[in-house]
């Protein structure tokens, strides 16, 4: 928020620079680091707490027209991966709100930047008016983009994953008018807009909705299958663009399949499909709103170089404020995307800092932070999986995306298992359908091999619980 250097200061950089500002802030961080410091591991709730956090709990789920996935609310106050709830329990967070929390809880970082955030002139930036936080989180993700050779230049934040992928589509659509169709691939998920749930191949998330646009779907790479899956995803693109020549706007990538399951793609499949979509004029986009900071470089475009080859990406999650990145040829014409809101001052200023610290922590990289934890956890439960026979099968994913395939991989008996763990202390969420995962999104800014051995060990001992029942 302070790049703008000028003579004289600022009437904001004195304000920032007030040394009543500065202790303020260390009195803060000084109190939350205190009654943090208890929280340190899981605990199941205080009985005391139990009936009035159940009762807030039902109104809430009767107030929002549903009850919650789990019985969580916050109190507020977290340590790390660790997070307190209003029933007094503590659960190791190894979901964080699908990937969004990436330091956890209440981390003195974050904490730091909505202290700085909320001495900012307003809650929210948008359309009219944003401040220098907006010009510095657009300013690291194009640098981002650009550092192995895409052609990315621009970047327009907004609210959400959706909002930003809304956006994409919106700028293949115009560059490439009046081309009216898209291509993505079987099992995606892109968002719940009205347009991105019929791109996301799930029908339940499409019940009772009308039709908006017009999708051909192209099956993902198969890890068992390389060379038979792209053969097959190639075939279908041809056929796709030949049975509506000129009609696709874009190629709709995305490149782990995140609700679908964590599949992984792969370097050659994406080239091989992304040539042959530049080759007939479609925009290539890349739908990294749940990968995005997971692999081993900030942008899952690099890590399956297709720098040369991507048009528009959007990210989300991790990055907290969310944004569509895109090259010179699909900037839009004056009026196509705006926003009130591109988010709020505290989720931008906590972004930045979120992405740069990834980097500057040494996240990325074939055998950064990201892929040493993933194999950390994966050695874990492989370990599992060959002492409890039928209970697991996997690892998969890729750096901070873990799943696996509980039991039989139906429905129920993941979902069961992650409602287990949730009571033990350990929070999963399902992934997929037939089979259906359990997957993982650590913290990836503050999860060390202690919390992924914690959280091992509450797996291990929920199968040994399943199998003692059955
Ligand atoms: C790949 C992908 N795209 C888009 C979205 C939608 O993001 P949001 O929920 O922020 O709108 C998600 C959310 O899970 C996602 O995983």
């Amino acid at each position: 928020m302070s790049t703008i250097t000028q003579v004289p200061m600022l009437h904001a950089q004195s304000l920032q620079r007030d040394p009543r500002i500065a202790a303020a802030k260390s009195l803060i961080l000084q109190a939350v680091q205190e009654h943090q410091s208890a929280i340190v591991s899981v605990r199941p709730p205080r009985p005391e707490l139990e009936s009035e956090s159940q009762r807030i709990l039902d109104e809430f789920g009767a107030l929002r027209g549903g009850a919650l996935f789990y019985p969580y609310l916050s109190s507020g106050l977290g340590n790390g991966p660790f997070v307190e709830l209003i029933d007094g329990s503590v659960k190791l967070d190894f979901i964080t709100g699908i990937g969004v929390h990436g330091y956890g809880h209440s981390h003195p970082e974050i904490v730091a930047a909505g202290i700085d955030a909320a001495i900012s002139d307003t809650v929210m930036q948008g359309n009219l008016q944003q401040d220098v936080a907006s010009y510095e989180f657009s300013k690291m993700l194009v640098s981002l983009a650009r550092e192995s050779g895409s052609a990315i230049e621009h970047c327009f934040i907004s609210s959400s994953g959706a909002m930003a992928n809304e956006n994409a589509l919106k700028l293949a659509f115009q560059k490439n008018y009046p081309a009216d169709r898209v291509i993505a691939f079987e099992h995606c998920f892109a968002g719940r807009t009205l347009v991105l749930s019929q791109l996301t191949d799930k029908a339940a998330y499409r019940q009772g909705l009308p039709p908006t646009i017009e999708v051909d779907y192209v099956p993902f790479f198969d890890q068992t299958d390389p060379a038979g899956s792209t053969r097959r995803a190639v075939e279908r693109l041809r056929e796709h663009l030949h049975r509506y020549p000129g009609r696709h706007a874009n190629l709709w990538l995305e490149m782990i399949q995140g609700e679908g399951g964590y599949h992984v793609g792969d370097r050659d499949f994406f080239r091989q499909l992304c040539e042959i979509a530049r080759e007939h004029g479609l925009a290539v986009i890349v739908d990294e709103v749940q990968s995005f900071g997971r692999t081993t470089r900030p942008f899952a475009f690099q890590h399956f170089e297709l720098d040369d080859l991507v048009d528009i990406v959007t990210i989300g999650k991790i990055s907290q404020a969310c944004a569509t990145l895109f090259t010179a040829a699909y900037k839009p014409k004056p009026g196509l995307i705006s926003q009130t809101f591109t988010g709020s001052t505290w989720s931008i200023v906590a972004g930045q800092r979120i992405i740069q610290n990834l980097v500057d922590r040494g996240n990325f990289g074939p055998d950064g932070h990201n892929v040493r934890l993933h194999r950390h956890f994966a050695a874990g439960l492989e370990e599992i999986a060959q002492r409890r026979p039928g209970t697991i099968q996997g690892p998969y994913g890729l750096g901070g995306m873990v799943v696996f395939t509980p039991f039989d991989g139906s429905a129920d008996k993941a979902k069961d298992l992650t409602m287990r763990m949730f009571h033990a202390g350990l929070m999963s969420f399902v992934a997929g359908a037939n089979p259906t995962r359990v997957r993982f999104l650590m913290p990836l800014a503050c999860t060390t091999f202690d919390h992924i051995d914690l959280a091992l060990q509450i797996i291990d001992q929920c199968l040994a619980d399943v199998q003692a029942e059955t």
